[in-house]
């Protein structure tokens, strides 16, 4: 059983630090977690580390709506992040932020070895900018009317119904997410990394048994069709980290990203006796190193990043493990339907155990996608888990318990079913090992369902009815026991709480190598049940909690697009402002020509406005205090050169103008009789 210990260090791929968890981030959290928890089980010097991946645009964006600097919403999420973590069972040695020192120091430190090594090109690019923001608009923030089908409101890049790919600027009436206004194209100095000078590297790396064949297949395209020189810097404003030469110009977020495993890492070593960084990430480092990552994320872990520390110095990893995606009942985690469950939505409901056997039960080491579906789920857990497993102890227990004070029997007659159980565990092992957790699972409900024979079969129940017969009933339990404590070993990965009570209840700390040390003669504890069944109740009410908490989210996004009257009373003192300032608002007489109900949305109405022949579309935050016949055919006062607004439910083009503290309250501003649409208000 001897064995060589292995240090190993893994990681997980770093979640965004501008939402929530959720169930699909949670599978990979699960999967790393398992793995760490059983190479720690066999003894091993296993740590994990992840972090938040806190730089880039969108996390700037949402700070600035939320009104608070990037640095406070990282911290407030981080603190989100790590509690979710803590609440499923999850064990990071180090869970730390890519906005770190240490970051700042590698990311300058291996920027500057490309460089040095003439793996950085610099030169001129076009792309889209909003005139307004004063900022380059990547792809995504850009959206517009498809050149080629007409559909409106689409990405820059290309067309969900048409498929269509083509530059923003290619579009029909282009618009950025953040202003609404019209992009126009501006040139700036980019940063690259050298990749095409890594193709033999690459293709060999790829091949070395680092990558799942799938994994390695799909790359082998990407190497046969050729490298692109990849983009590594964006221009400010940008939330991350200013390259060192060249002011005014950020790592872009991906080439931070994986660093922050390293980041990661040294801060624990710097405050952990005996663990060293180099010895870790040297180029001769004899320890391993795994990253556990989903399948989009592939090319950055297995392209870019061994390629980055290579040509730095450093060792490459000894496997990128890649994973599918969560889907629930048979389709994409859906907000609408309720199924894009948050972690602390789950965690409100559910015992995170439940969840970790179930991911476990269907885990493999290939990249296909999971799926949760729920009954299943509860049909799974409440047989497996507390139907076999749970059932074997709480079966015998009672008798130990009740009839023999605790004390297990210190010999039995016949323990070959015992050896079969430990032995079991090398392949259990391999199959831990290899990620296969799928089978582990599989063979330890095999053996869960020969404990439960055996039980049956000897019916203590019906022995302990008679005297003479109650030695037996004690070898009985206490082979059952012995068999439960294995399987709790087994389990132990998977399920760190319940695992904890049984060992509580066994008076022993299982590891994977004690498991032969056999439980006789000795005292049990009070039993505790370990686990309860669930309840399709708690299904329904987590469902019922994703569906509102949709809702709600939805809401927050209207509300806070929508430009109404009572965003402005909220504050009564506003600033001085000079006449000129006041002459750039064109202020206009408006007739409402026609007033509707948005579907789905709860504050707004839309009111098509007529400005004396020229029509507007505005979204207002009106409806708990008009009805829509009431306002059609009404003058009113409009905001007629605000910057257009994208919003869920379409294009904003103005504000109307109204007073009142809001709710029902809202008093929309009305002119004299005899004013005209479209005249202008002064
Ligand atoms: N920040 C990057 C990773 C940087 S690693 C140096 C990122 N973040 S993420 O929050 O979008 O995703 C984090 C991980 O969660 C990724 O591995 C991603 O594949 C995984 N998942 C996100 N949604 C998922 C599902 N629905 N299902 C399974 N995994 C999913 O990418
Ligand atoms: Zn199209």
């Amino acid at each position: 059983m001897a064995q060589t210990q292995r240090k190993i260090l893994v990681t997980s791929a770093l979640p965004y630090a501008n939402g929530p968890i959720h169930l699909g981030h949670m599978l990979e959290h699960i999967q790393t977690d398992i793995w760490v928890r059983f190479q720690k089980l066999r003894g091993h010097l296993c740590t994990a580390v992840c972090a938040d991946d806190a730089h880039g645009t969108a996390i700037m964006i949402k700070a600035d709506q939320q009104g608070i600097t990037s640095e406070q919403l990282i911290d407030r999420v981080r603190q989100e992040h790590m509690a979710d973590f803590k609440d499923f069972l999850i064990g990071y040695d180090n869970y730390y932020s890519t906005h770190s020192d240490e970051n700042r120091e590698f990311s300058n430190y291996i920027y500057k070895r490309l460089r040095d090594n003439n793996k950085i090109a610099v030169r001129s690019i076009t792309q889209a900018y909003d005139p307004e923001k004063e900022m380059f608009l990547a792809d995504r923030f850009i959206k517009g009317t498809c050149p080629k089908c007409k559909a409106e409101d689409q990405y820059g890049d290309n067309c969900e119904v048409c498929s269509a790919t083509y530059t923003p600027m290619e579009m029909i009436n282009p618009r950025s997410v953040y202003s609404g206004a019209t992009p126009v194209e501006k040139e700036s100095e980019h940063y690259f990394f050298k990749l095409p000078e890594f193709q033999d590297f690459l293709a060999k790396w790829t091949r070395s048994g680092t990558l799942q064949d799938q994994v390695a297949n799909k790359l082998s395209e990407w190497l046969d069709a050729g490298l692109k020189e990849w983009d590594i810097s964006r221009d400010a404003p940008y939330f991350g980290f200013e390259i060192p030469d060249a002011p005014g110009k950020y790592f872009y977020v991906w080439l931070d990203a994986p660093i922050g495993y390293m980041a990661s890492f040294k801060n624990l070593c710097d405050r952990t006796e005996g663990l060293t960084f180099d010895d870790y990430w040297a180029k001769d480092s004899d320890a391993e190193l795994y990253h556990f990552i989903g399948k989009d994320i592939i090319n950055f872990h297995a392209l870019f990043w061994p390629a980055m520390l290579d040509c730095a110095g450093y060792r490459t990893p000894t496997g990128v493990n890649a994973h599918g995606y969560v889907t629930v009942d048979g389709t994409k985690m859906s907000k609408s339907r309720g199924t894009f469950i948050m972690a602390r939505t789950y965690l409100n409901h559910l015992d995170p155990q439940y969840l970790r056997y179930y991911f476990a039960a269907k885990l493999n080491a290939s990249v296909d996608d999971i799926d949760l579906s729920l009954s299943d789920f509860v049909q799974r857990v409440n047989s497996d888990v507390v139907g076999k497993v749970v059932n074997i102890a709480s079966r015998t227990a009672s008798f130990i318990n009740k009839k023999f004070d605790g004390q297990l029997a210190s010999d039995v007659s016949e323990n070959s079913m015992i050896q079969s159980f430990i032995d079991a565990g090398d392949v259990i092992a391999q199959h831990f090992e290899s990620r296969e957790y799928g089978k582990a699972i599989r063979e330890i409900m095999h053996l869960a369902d020969q404990a439960n024979e055996y039980i049956a079969d000897q019916a203590p129940w019906v022995l302990a009815k008679d005297e003479a017969t109650l030695p037996k009933v004690q070898e009985i339990c206490t082979v059952a026991l012995n068999l439960f404590s294995i399987l709790a070993t087994y389990l132990k990965p998977v399920m760190p709480q319940m695992v904890a009570d049984a060992e509580a209840f066994l008076g022993k700390v299982l590891t994977w190598d004690n498991r032969s040390e056999l439980l006789f003669g000795k005292t049990v504890n009070a039993f505790k049940p370990l686990m309860a069944r669930i309840d399709q109740k708690q299904i329904d009410a987590m469902i019922e909690e994703g569906k509102e908490a949709a809702v709600a989210a939805a809401e927050a996004v209207e509300t806070s697009q929508a430009t109404t009257e009572t965003e402005l009373s909220k504050d009564p003192i506003a600033a001085e402002i000079s006449f000129d300032d006041f002459a750039k608002v064109d202020l206009r007489i408006a007739l409402i020509a026609k007033a509707e109900h948005v579907e789905k949305a709860n504050k707004l109405l839309k009111l098509t406005l007529d400005l004396g022949g020229e029509t507007r579309t505005v979204f207002s935050g009106i409806k708990s205090a008009y009805k829509p016949e009431d306002l059609e055919g009404k003058l009113t006062v409009m905001v007629a050169n605000l910057a257009p607004r994208q919003m869920k439910f379409g294009l904003s083009e103005g504000m109307v103008l109204a007073a009142g503290p809001g709710k029902d309250e809202i008093y929309l501003l009305e002119p004299h009789a005899g004013a005209k649409p479209g005249q202008r208000v002064m």
